[in-house]
């Protein structure tokens, strides 16, 4: 289950998690851990079916996939670079945890962030527009369903780089 890192708290409770992500817009869902019959790309969008119908209705969502990261994966570090930068996408980035890690630094107000450990049951979605940065644990390692309303709206946008340093100094804790 997720952790939620924010003004000096660590927060595990699903409920805790959701009622302070949604103050800020954050959509959070703990859908759990199912069996799954095959842990093929069909067999886990199978085993999350209806949950995903029912997101796909409520947020206007059109397609889904599922793509998975590990230390096998050719040029892993430099398809993680892509995202550890902050940056933002005009489409909202969803992905519902099937196993692995992985954690998003998210903008809540102008200087300060949220830092949200997915882990497997975890659904949240990066509103459009909103500025956050993703990275893997040191597992490096996660399996992910995505939905999208438009895949060309996945592209990572930077419009922060000239802030240099001075964004570092955002803070979760
Ligand atoms: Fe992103």
């Amino acid at each position: 289950m997720a952790i939620l890192e924010f003004r000096g708290k660590k927060l595990t409770d699903a409920k805790e998690i959701k009622s302070v992500l949604e103050t800020y817009g954050i959509p959070y869902e703990c859908w759990g851990v199912r069996t799954m019959a095959d842990s093929s790309v069909e067999g886990v969008l199978r085993t999350y079916d209806q949950d995903i119908k029912r997101l796909k209705a409520e947020r206007d969502y059109v397609t889904e996939d599922v793509i998975a990261l590990d230390p096998s994966t050719p040029n892993l570090d430099v398809l993680l670079a892509k995202f550890s930068d902050e940056h933002h996408h005009t489409d909202d980035e969803v992905r519902f945890t099937v196993a692995g890690e992985g954690v998003f630094e998210i903008n809540v107000t102008a200087d300060e962030r949220v830092k949200f450990t997915a882990e497997p049951g975890d659904l949240i979605v990066v509103p459009a527009w909103r500025r956050h940065l993703f990275y893997l644990t040191t597992k490096k390692t996660i399996r992910c369903i995505r939905l999208f309303k438009d895949k060309s709206g996945w592209e990572a946008l930077y419009p922060y780089a000239q802030e240099g340093s001075a964004e570092r100094t955002l803070h979760f804790t």
